[in-house]
Protein backbone atom coordinates (compact mmCIF):
# COMPACT_ATOMS: atom_id res chain seq x y z
CA UNK A 1 0.00 0.00 0.00
CA UNK A 2 1.66 3.23 -1.21
CA UNK A 3 1.27 5.89 1.61
CA UNK A 4 -1.03 8.99 0.84
CA UNK A 5 0.09 12.18 1.97
CA UNK A 6 -0.50 15.96 2.12
CA UNK A 7 2.35 18.24 2.05
CA UNK A 8 1.90 22.01 2.76
CA UNK A 9 4.60 24.21 1.29
CA UNK A 10 4.69 27.92 3.26
CA UNK A 11 6.91 29.50 0.63
CA UNK A 12 8.94 32.59 2.03
CA UNK A 13 5.29 33.57 4.03
CA UNK A 14 4.12 34.09 7.33
CA UNK A 15 5.86 35.91 10.58
CA UNK A 16 6.79 34.13 13.24
CA UNK A 17 3.14 34.88 14.96
CA UNK A 18 1.47 33.69 12.15
CA UNK A 19 3.32 30.78 11.69
CA UNK A 20 2.85 29.57 15.46
CA UNK A 21 -0.48 30.01 15.32
CA UNK A 22 -1.01 28.40 12.12
CA UNK A 23 1.19 25.51 13.69
CA UNK A 24 -0.29 25.28 16.74
CA UNK A 25 -3.73 24.97 14.54
CA UNK A 26 -2.68 22.16 12.85
CA UNK A 27 -1.24 20.32 16.01
CA UNK A 28 -4.19 20.43 17.62
CA UNK A 29 -6.24 18.47 15.26
CA UNK A 30 -6.41 15.23 14.60
CA UNK A 31 -5.83 13.26 10.77
CA UNK A 32 -6.99 10.20 9.32
CA UNK A 33 -4.05 7.55 10.25
CA UNK A 34 -3.49 6.70 7.06
CA UNK A 35 -2.75 9.77 5.73
CA UNK A 36 0.59 11.64 6.52
CA UNK A 37 0.62 14.82 6.99
CA UNK A 38 3.87 17.18 6.18
CA UNK A 39 4.33 20.96 6.52
CA UNK A 40 7.72 22.60 5.08
CA UNK A 41 7.63 26.48 6.82
CA UNK A 42 10.63 28.64 5.84
CA UNK A 43 13.96 27.83 7.01
CA UNK A 44 14.13 30.46 10.12
CA UNK A 45 10.98 28.23 11.69
CA UNK A 46 11.90 24.54 11.66
CA UNK A 47 13.84 24.47 14.97
CA UNK A 48 10.87 25.60 17.12
CA UNK A 49 8.49 23.53 15.57
CA UNK A 50 10.71 20.32 15.35
CA UNK A 51 8.96 18.75 18.21
CA UNK A 52 5.49 18.36 16.24
CA UNK A 53 3.42 14.96 16.52
CA UNK A 54 0.32 15.71 14.55
CA UNK A 55 2.30 17.01 11.38
CA UNK A 56 5.91 15.81 9.81
CA UNK A 57 7.99 18.59 9.55
CA UNK A 58 10.17 19.37 6.01
CA UNK A 59 12.64 21.49 4.87
CA UNK A 60 11.42 23.37 1.76
CA UNK A 61 15.73 23.11 0.37
CA UNK A 62 18.75 21.66 1.30
CA UNK A 63 22.53 22.54 0.23
CA UNK A 64 24.15 20.13 -1.96
CA UNK A 65 27.11 20.60 0.48
CA UNK A 66 28.01 19.46 3.60
CA UNK A 67 29.26 21.88 6.12
CA UNK A 68 31.70 24.11 5.28
CA UNK A 69 31.94 27.57 3.71
CA UNK A 70 28.43 28.43 1.94
CA UNK A 71 27.15 31.59 3.31
CA UNK A 72 23.29 31.43 4.00
CA UNK A 73 23.15 27.92 3.52
CA UNK A 74 22.16 25.13 5.55
CA UNK A 75 23.58 21.17 5.83
CA UNK A 76 21.76 17.98 5.68
CA UNK A 77 23.55 17.28 8.72
CA UNK A 78 22.05 20.44 10.38
CA UNK A 79 18.94 19.46 9.22
CA UNK A 80 19.15 15.64 11.13
CA UNK A 81 20.58 17.18 13.99
CA UNK A 82 17.31 18.81 14.71
CA UNK A 83 14.98 15.43 14.20
CA UNK A 84 13.87 16.70 10.17
CA UNK A 85 13.04 13.65 8.14
CA UNK A 86 11.96 15.52 4.97
CA UNK A 87 13.36 18.02 3.02
CA UNK A 88 11.73 19.63 -0.66
CA UNK A 89 14.25 19.64 -3.54
CA UNK A 90 14.40 20.27 -7.07
CA UNK A 91 10.70 22.84 -6.74
CA UNK A 92 10.49 25.10 -9.73
CA UNK A 93 10.80 28.28 -8.07
CA UNK A 94 14.06 26.75 -7.11
CA UNK A 95 14.56 25.86 -10.40
CA UNK A 96 13.79 29.15 -12.20
CA UNK A 97 14.77 32.15 -9.81
CA UNK A 98 18.06 29.87 -8.65
CA UNK A 99 19.03 28.51 -12.01
CA UNK A 100 19.24 25.05 -9.91
CA UNK A 101 20.14 21.79 -12.52
CA UNK A 102 19.20 18.42 -12.52
CA UNK A 103 22.58 17.71 -11.71
CA UNK A 104 22.77 19.68 -8.62
CA UNK A 105 18.88 18.65 -7.19
CA UNK A 106 20.74 15.38 -7.52
CA UNK A 107 23.52 15.85 -5.13
CA UNK A 108 21.03 17.75 -2.75
CA UNK A 109 18.81 13.83 -3.00
CA UNK A 110 22.09 12.33 -2.33
CA UNK A 111 23.08 14.45 0.65
CA UNK A 112 19.62 13.81 2.26
CA UNK A 113 19.79 10.14 1.58
CA UNK A 114 22.94 10.17 3.56
CA UNK A 115 21.47 11.49 6.37
CA UNK A 116 18.50 9.31 6.05
CA UNK A 117 16.25 12.62 5.07
CA UNK A 118 13.17 12.02 2.53
CA UNK A 119 13.64 13.71 -0.26
CA UNK A 120 10.25 15.11 -1.43
CA UNK A 121 11.85 15.76 -5.21
CA UNK A 122 9.86 17.99 -7.54
CA UNK A 123 9.58 17.82 -11.39
CA UNK A 124 7.32 19.82 -13.86
CA UNK A 125 7.04 21.11 -17.54
CA UNK A 126 6.32 24.65 -18.33
CA UNK A 127 3.35 25.91 -20.22
CA UNK A 128 5.68 25.72 -23.76
CA UNK A 129 6.62 22.49 -22.89
CA UNK A 130 3.10 21.50 -22.65
CA UNK A 131 2.13 23.43 -25.77
CA UNK A 132 4.75 21.91 -27.77
CA UNK A 133 3.36 18.53 -26.59
CA UNK A 134 6.79 17.89 -24.87
CA UNK A 135 5.55 17.91 -21.41
CA UNK A 136 6.37 13.84 -21.19
CA UNK A 137 10.27 14.46 -22.59
CA UNK A 138 10.98 16.87 -19.96
CA UNK A 139 9.72 15.36 -17.02
CA UNK A 140 11.15 12.18 -17.97
CA UNK A 141 14.56 14.31 -18.27
CA UNK A 142 14.20 15.85 -14.75
CA UNK A 143 14.18 12.70 -13.35
CA UNK A 144 16.95 11.04 -15.18
CA UNK A 145 19.06 11.63 -12.48
CA UNK A 146 17.94 10.22 -9.88
CA UNK A 147 16.52 7.19 -11.98
CA UNK A 148 19.83 6.37 -12.90
CA UNK A 149 22.12 7.13 -10.49
CA UNK A 150 20.47 5.49 -7.49
CA UNK A 151 20.30 2.25 -5.61
CA UNK A 152 16.92 0.81 -5.45
CA UNK A 153 16.97 1.14 -1.95
CA UNK A 154 17.85 4.54 -1.80
CA UNK A 155 15.07 5.52 -4.39
CA UNK A 156 12.50 3.38 -2.74
CA UNK A 157 13.08 6.36 0.41
CA UNK A 158 11.95 9.21 -2.11
CA UNK A 159 8.12 11.01 -2.35
CA UNK A 160 8.09 12.46 -5.71
CA UNK A 161 5.63 15.54 -6.21
CA UNK A 162 4.52 16.43 -9.97
CA UNK A 163 3.86 20.10 -10.56
CA UNK A 164 3.34 21.36 -14.01
CA UNK A 165 4.92 24.77 -13.53
CA UNK A 166 2.09 26.97 -15.32
CA UNK A 167 -0.46 25.40 -12.48
CA UNK A 168 1.47 26.99 -9.24
CA UNK A 169 -0.10 29.72 -7.76
CA UNK A 170 -1.99 30.80 -11.31
CA UNK A 171 -5.26 29.28 -9.71
CA UNK A 172 -4.83 26.83 -13.01
CA UNK A 173 -4.78 23.17 -12.02
CA UNK A 174 -4.14 19.99 -14.81
CA UNK A 175 -7.63 18.34 -15.12
CA UNK A 176 -7.18 15.39 -13.01
CA UNK A 177 -6.88 12.98 -16.20
CA UNK A 178 -3.58 14.86 -17.35
CA UNK A 179 -2.31 14.93 -13.95
CA UNK A 180 -3.32 10.76 -13.75
CA UNK A 181 -1.46 10.57 -16.96
CA UNK A 182 1.93 12.27 -16.22
CA UNK A 183 1.64 10.37 -13.16
CA UNK A 184 1.18 7.15 -14.75
CA UNK A 185 3.87 7.74 -16.70
CA UNK A 186 6.23 8.60 -14.22
CA UNK A 187 5.69 5.37 -12.48
CA UNK A 188 5.64 3.44 -15.68
CA UNK A 189 9.84 5.21 -15.88
CA UNK A 190 10.45 3.97 -12.21
CA UNK A 191 9.24 0.79 -12.63
CA UNK A 192 11.65 0.27 -16.20
CA UNK A 193 14.73 0.60 -14.15
CA UNK A 194 13.80 -1.39 -10.73
CA UNK A 195 10.48 -3.25 -11.32
CA UNK A 196 7.29 -2.92 -10.06
CA UNK A 197 7.45 -3.74 -6.96
CA UNK A 198 9.22 -0.62 -5.92
CA UNK A 199 7.36 1.54 -8.52
CA UNK A 200 4.24 0.55 -6.67
CA UNK A 201 5.43 1.68 -3.04
CA UNK A 202 6.11 5.21 -4.34
CA UNK A 203 4.33 7.97 -3.18
CA UNK A 204 3.60 10.52 -6.12
CA UNK A 205 1.81 13.73 -5.16
CA UNK A 206 0.33 16.15 -7.21
CA UNK A 207 1.36 20.15 -7.08
CA UNK A 208 -0.49 23.15 -8.21
CA UNK A 209 -3.56 25.06 -7.29
CA UNK A 210 -4.38 22.01 -5.89
CA UNK A 211 -7.64 22.91 -3.43
CA UNK A 212 -10.62 22.21 -1.49
CA UNK A 213 -12.82 22.64 -4.65
CA UNK A 214 -10.21 20.11 -6.75
CA UNK A 215 -8.89 17.45 -4.30
CA UNK A 216 -10.92 14.63 -4.13
CA UNK A 217 -10.98 14.54 -7.93
CA UNK A 218 -6.89 14.78 -8.26
CA UNK A 219 -6.80 12.16 -5.30
CA UNK A 220 -9.30 9.78 -6.71
CA UNK A 221 -6.81 9.00 -9.73
CA UNK A 222 -4.67 5.83 -9.47
CA UNK A 223 -1.46 7.36 -9.30
CA UNK A 224 -2.29 10.05 -7.46
CA UNK A 225 -1.03 9.53 -3.77
CA UNK A 226 -1.81 12.86 -2.59
CA UNK A 227 -0.54 16.88 -2.82
CA UNK A 228 2.15 19.41 -2.39
CA UNK A 229 -0.06 22.02 -1.25
CA UNK A 230 1.08 26.17 -1.73
CA UNK A 231 -1.50 28.70 -1.02
CA UNK A 232 -4.03 26.65 0.23
CA UNK A 233 -2.01 25.35 2.97
CA UNK A 234 -1.57 28.64 4.53
CA UNK A 235 -5.11 28.06 5.71
CA UNK A 236 -5.65 25.72 8.22
CA UNK A 237 -9.47 24.94 7.41
CA UNK A 238 -8.58 24.39 3.43
CA UNK A 239 -5.39 22.62 4.20
CA UNK A 240 -7.46 20.23 6.67
CA UNK A 241 -10.00 19.93 3.74
CA UNK A 242 -7.38 18.76 1.41
CA UNK A 243 -6.07 16.29 3.84
CA UNK A 244 -10.18 14.74 4.15
CA UNK A 245 -10.17 14.96 0.94
CA UNK A 246 -9.13 11.30 0.10
P1 LIG B 1 0.27 26.25 -5.19
O1 LIG B 1 1.81 25.82 -5.03
O2 LIG B 1 -0.56 25.20 -4.49
O3 LIG B 1 0.17 27.60 -4.55
O4 LIG B 1 -0.02 26.28 -6.66
C1 LIG B 1 2.20 24.48 -5.06
C2 LIG B 1 3.70 24.38 -4.90
O5 LIG B 1 4.42 25.24 -5.43
O6 LIG B 1 4.21 23.46 -4.25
Amino acid sequence: MRKKIVAGNWKMNLNKAEAEILYNNLESKSYPDDVEVIIAPPSIYLNSFSNASKVRISSQDVSANNNGPFTGEFSAEMLHSINLRFAIVGHSERRTFHKETDLLIFQKVEMLLKHGITPIFCCGESLSDRESKNHFSVVKSQLSQIISNLSPKDFSEIIIAYEPVWAIGTGLTANPQDAQDMHSFIRGLISEEFGSEISELISILYGGSCKPSNAKELFSMNDIDGGLIGGASLDSESFESIINSF
